[in-house]
């Protein structure tokens, strides 16, 4: 199993080119099921978690093929409808097959997914919202099955906002008969993005953004061309980085009016955040401020980019409070970050950081993506040697992780594990990446 290896303590400077969203990519992908044809997709990120929803539309019976600049996805001939089991447990995500198949060819099985490291996660929204548009649901052996004859528009409220709930239900509604208006409805840009997406193939969406969503159902639907935003939170990643090591990074390509939040906050931490028309310049100043943090859904505080601050709030002066309101599990990497000296207090979902002077470099274990990033940050600032295992987690949602850091000037490094030679050193470096343990 791969560990990624830092030698802390650099200041990073210079630009990085921020990739397509996989949280965006996702959705759009799964879209090209609502109708046979070919899609044209360009700054796709190359990530595990695309790998995996290629790896299911291809069983479903979608044709992919990579061209220079993307992917296309011909979607003429499907033959399943399945999500089986082995695919769903390497990606959450891919329940967002539910609503185009079932919208499509009027049935969809997909392995329910169990709980996550993050949060119990269950998509009882996305299920409920399929039965208001007249869908059969059956629970049976671990599998959701969705079945309609037809499909009827229906107004849906979601109890709190659901990204791919609301992904999910758009899907459906494109083609059903009459109109679905979606309330509470997440505003995340990625629910923008797969709007304008499923606009561009003939549907008629409106109120992307907002909390209150209209669709008016549609009899066809024509394939699209279509380019992935940025990701937002793979930019915060690097924006942080710049605050936390007093470099200035240029951040290109990154989308700031995704950001209001996190740039308000980091403007509070003293750091200056340039938004230009291509990209972000960022330039950390000391000392940090603390500031409390609480992540809520859109344009709130994103969760996504809790664990990273928190490093910054690590080496702040005074006091943070961090309040995680989405995910009831997202405090893992504090344990982590303890063992590198951070002085963190959990109380509920709330997390009081008091900045210390520095870190220190030790060996840790990443526990999810974003638990991933954050450690990567951490051992960035720190003093000495970081090790991380199980960096699998971060191939899913960083593309060439460590090549991006080390152009900015960091001393990082991917080891592979080699079994050949048991304990003490047996590691050697490697230049790709490797695949995933599950
Ligand atoms: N929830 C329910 N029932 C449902 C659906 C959601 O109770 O049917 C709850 C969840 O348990 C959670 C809250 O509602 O407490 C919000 O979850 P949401 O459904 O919005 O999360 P998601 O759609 O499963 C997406 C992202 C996550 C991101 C969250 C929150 C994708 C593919 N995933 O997940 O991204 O953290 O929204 O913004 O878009 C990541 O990229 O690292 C990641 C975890």
């Amino acid at each position: 199993m791969d560990e990624i290896v830092i030698q802390g303590g650099r200041r990073l400077d210079g630009e990085v080119r921020i990739s397509g969203a996989k949280n965006a990519a996702l959705p759009m992908l799964a879209a090209s099921l609502l109708t046979g044809g070919r899609f044209c997709y360009t700054n796709v990120p190359d990530l595990k978690d695309i790998e995996s929803i290629r790896q299911l539309l291809c069983t479903i019976g979608a044709e992919i093929s990579e061209t220079p600049d993307g992917l296309t996805v011909d979607t003429t001939g499907l033959n399943d409808v399945e999500a089986p089991y082995e695919l769903v447990r390497k990606m959450r995500a891919s329940v967002l097959v539910l609503g185009p198949l079932l919208a499509r060819l009027g049935r969809a099985r997909v392995s329910l997914p169990g709980g996550c490291a993050i949060g119990a996660r269950p998509i009882n929204m996305h299920l409920e919202g399929f039965s208001r548009l007249g869908a059969r649901i059956t629970l049976e052996h671990g599998y959701v099955q969705a079945e309609a004859e037809t499909l009827t528009g229906s107004e849906i409220f979601f109890d709190v906002p659901t990204v791919t709930g609301t992904e999910n239900l758009m899907m459906a509604a494109v083609l059903a008969k009459g109109t679905t208006v979606l309330r509470n409805a997440a505003k995340e840009p990625e629910i923008s993005a797969l709007a304008d997406m499923l606009n561009a193939m003939g549907a008629r969406v409106s109120g992307a953004g907002t909390s209150t969503i209209t669709i008016e159902g549609v009899d066809r639907l024509i394939p699209a061309t279509v380019r992935v935003i940025p990701d937002r939170i793979e930019a915060g990643t690097y924006m942080v980085a710049a605050a936390l090591t007093g470099g200035c990074i240029r951040v290109l390509d990154a989308d700031a009016r995704h950001m209001k939040a996190l740039i308000a906050k980091l403007r509070k931490t003293g750091t200056d955040v340039d938004p230009g028309e291509h990209a972000i310049t960022v330039t950390g100043r000391r000392p940090v401020a603390s500031v409390d943090i609480k992540t809520l859904p859109y344009p709130g505080f994103p969760t996504d980019m809790q664990a990273q601050f928190m490093v910054l709030m690590c080496i702040a002066n005074g006091l943070s409070m961090v309040s995680e309101t989405i995910f009831e599990n997202r405090f893992i990497h504090v344990l982590e970050l303890q063992r590198m000296g951070a002085d963190i207090q959990i109380s509920g979902n709330h997390a009081m950081v008091r900045g210390t002077a520095r870190l220190s470099g030790a060996p840790v274990m990443a526990s999810d993506l974003r638990a991933s990033a954050c450690l990567v940050l951490a051992g960035l600032v720190a003093e000495g040697t970081t090790r991380i295992s199980r960096v699998y987690h971060l191939d899913r949602g960083y593309e060439t992780i460590e090549e991006k850091f080390r152009s900015l000037g960091a001393d990082i490094e991917r080891v592979r594990q080699n079994p050949k030679i048991a304990g003490g050193s047996g590691t050697k470096p490697v230049s790709g990446r490797t695949s995933p343990e599950n």
